[in-house]
Order: C-alpha cells, then sequence, then structure tokens
C-alpha cells in the first residue's frame, strides 16, 4: 500500500496512511515523507509500535541525526534514554514521574512554552521525531503552530522590519521566562547563546516563515525590553488558534515535525501523578540561519 497523507488542519499536520515505520523504507516511501512534511509541516503516524533501535534506523533514513548533548542539564550518565534520544517524558532512571521540586522537572516545565527545537543551537534541528511510548489519562497535548501561515499574515510594515532580524536564543532565556534562574557555571558555558535569523527560508518550498522560539531573548542591536516586547506580540501573533493544530496522543502514535517552519508546546497533565513516556530523536539542520562571521562574533 501507497503512503497516503489526509490533511488535518487548513495550514499545517497530515495523517500518514500505508507505511510501517518498524521497517526498512523505499526510497519512494522516504521521498513522500519528506515531501508531506514540506507541505504539511507535521506529520502524525498511529499504531506504530516501535522500538528504540526501530526508532533510531527510521531516524537515520530521513537525515543525520542531531547531537543532543548540551540539550539539558541532564548530564550523560544521569539519563534515563540512551544516546541519540531527547528524553521529553516526565520519568526519572525508575521509570516513576519526577518529584514536584526535581531540578530535571521544572527544566522540562519548559517545553510548555511556544519553542522550536535546539533553536539555542548555532546549527538548529531540521526535524524531530517523537514516539509516544505511555501517554496520560488526560492533557499532555501537544500543540503546533504554522510559522509560515504566520509569516503570511503579517502586515506589510512588520513583514519589512522583521526581514533581517537576527535574535539571541538560549535555554538561558526560555527557562528564565519561568523563573528557573540558576545554572552551575559549567551550564551557563554550555548554554552560551547563540543568533538567529527571525524570517528563515524553506530551502524546498521557498516559503518564508517566522522562526520564534521560546528561547529568543533579544534582538541585535535593539533594547532588551523592547526586544521581548516585540518578540511577544509576535508569538500572540503566531499562535492565534486559526494557525494551531492540536496533537492529542494515542499511544504508539509517532509525530514528525519541521522545526523550520513550526513552533510547538506541550500542554499540562498530572504530571507528578501519570506517566507521560515520549522519545525524541531529531534530525539535524544544513547549516546557521546566519552568517558565521557573525555567529563568532555575536553582534
Ligand atoms: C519535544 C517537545 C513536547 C511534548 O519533544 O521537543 O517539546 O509534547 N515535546 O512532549
Ligand atoms: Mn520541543
Amino acid at each position: 500500500m501507497a503512503i497516503a497523507i489526509r490533511p488535518l488542519h487548513p495550514h499545517l499536520g497530515g495523517e500518514v496512511e500505508g507505511v510501517d515505520l518498524r521497517a526498512p523504507l523505499t526510497p519512494d516511501e522516504v521521498a513522500a515523507i519528506h515531501a508531506g512534511m514540506d507541505r504539511h509541516a507535521v506529520l502524525v503516524f498511529h499504531d506504530q509500535a516501535i522500538s528504540d533501535e526501530q526508532q533510531l534506523d527510521f531516524s537515520r533514513s530521513l537525515g543525520k541525526l542531531e547531537q543532543i548533548d548540551g540539550g539539558h542539564i541532564a548530564k550523560r550518565e544521569e539519563r534515563r534514554l540512551r544516546e541519540g534520544f531527547a528524553d521529553v517524558s516526565n520519568l526519572d532512571r525508575d521509570g516513576q514521574p519526577l518529584e514536584r521540586n526535581h531540578r530535571y522537572r521544572m527544566f522540562n516545565l519548559g517545553n510548555r512554552l511556544w519553542h522550536s527545537d535546539s533553536s539555542f543551537r548555532a546549527v538548529p534541528a531540521k526535524y524531530s521525531i517523537l514516539s509516544g511510548r505511555s501517554v496520560p489519562s488526560a492533557g499532555g497535548d501537544t500543540q503546533f503552530a504554522d510559522m509560515r501561515a504566520a509569516y503570511d499574515a503579517l502586515d506589510d510594515e512588520t513583514r519589512a522590519e522583521v526581514e533581517d532580524l537576527v535574535c539571541e536564543h538560549s535555554q538561558i532565556y526560555s527557562r528564565g521566562q519561568l523563573g528557573f534562574a540558576e545554572f552551575t557555571p559549567d551550564e551557563l558555558e554550555i548554554l552560551k547563546p547563540v543568533l538567529q535569523r527571525l524570517v528563515r527560508t524553506h530551502p524546498t518550498t521557498g516559503r518564508k516563515s517566522l522562526y520564534l522560539s521560546a528561547h529568543a531573548g533579544k534582538i541585535i542591536g535593539w533594547p532588551v525590553p523592547e526586544a521581548r516586547f516585540f518578540l511577544r506580540d509576535l508569538n500572540e501573533h503566531a499562535t492565534r488558534p486559526e494557525f494551531v493544530f492540536t496533537q492529542r496522543w494515542r499511544v504508539n502514535d509517532l509525530v514528525i515535525w519541521d522545526n523550520r517552519q513550526t513552533m510547538h508546546r506541550v500542554r499540562p497533565f498530572k504530571d507528578t501523578l501519570e506517566k507521560r513516556d515520549m522519545r525524541r530523536t531529531t534530525i539535524a539542520g544544513d547549516g546557521p540561519t546566519v552568517d558565521q562571521a557573525l555567529q563568532r562574533t555575536g553582534s
């Protein structure tokens, strides 16, 4: 059976049928998934009871894996999942929900803010691939906002204003929004800001999108409060309900999103009581969004 994709929303999101992601994909299937991603920016696959090994293999068939080091305050030896995975669950190494005041839990609460994965890295992520191994009885939806549609809906003046702006991104800024501000000197070194353009152009479709993220905390050349307000205003615009698709997880759903064209956030659930085992693999981006010389000098 060939891959078929049914749109789930006027702007973004498609439901994919006719493929088993546990088995090696044919070149046609890989091409259909990339084409689906270019068009829909988010793809949902149901009933994919995938193992970690199979998820890694499937992910590698779509591109190079991102090196996930430095993405979390948990040290390598403290992580629940093997190399190649970002753990976005609420679980500790024994598979139990993190307790309310656990530092990792508080750090993870940053995922409840609208963001684009790895925008805090000089080369930010292309796709994220999230497998829902266990899901809570209520809540814990993932929402996606279409940054192409948000860009298209800007008024002419704002579109001209954002065109060449460059922002500083760091997890210090996203976590700081929630009052999580205590980092060790080692962590601060790893979390040093990087630069990203505020407008990106998709390499295949040529569509422009707003490259927003909770990690964005400054605009180069702007006073900080003015930048924060402007970014907040853009975020408000970009996450209007008409641009948002909500994924209500069923166990063994697998969702892929394009971080270049979307933002996402997880909605609350009873996370100190119920288990939400979500395992993410990440496809590396092609390169930085700003000139590398600019990245080095930071201005
Ligand atoms: C992620 C993320 C949201 C979720 O995997 O990058 O933000 O719903 N996850 O768990
Ligand atoms: Mn994320």
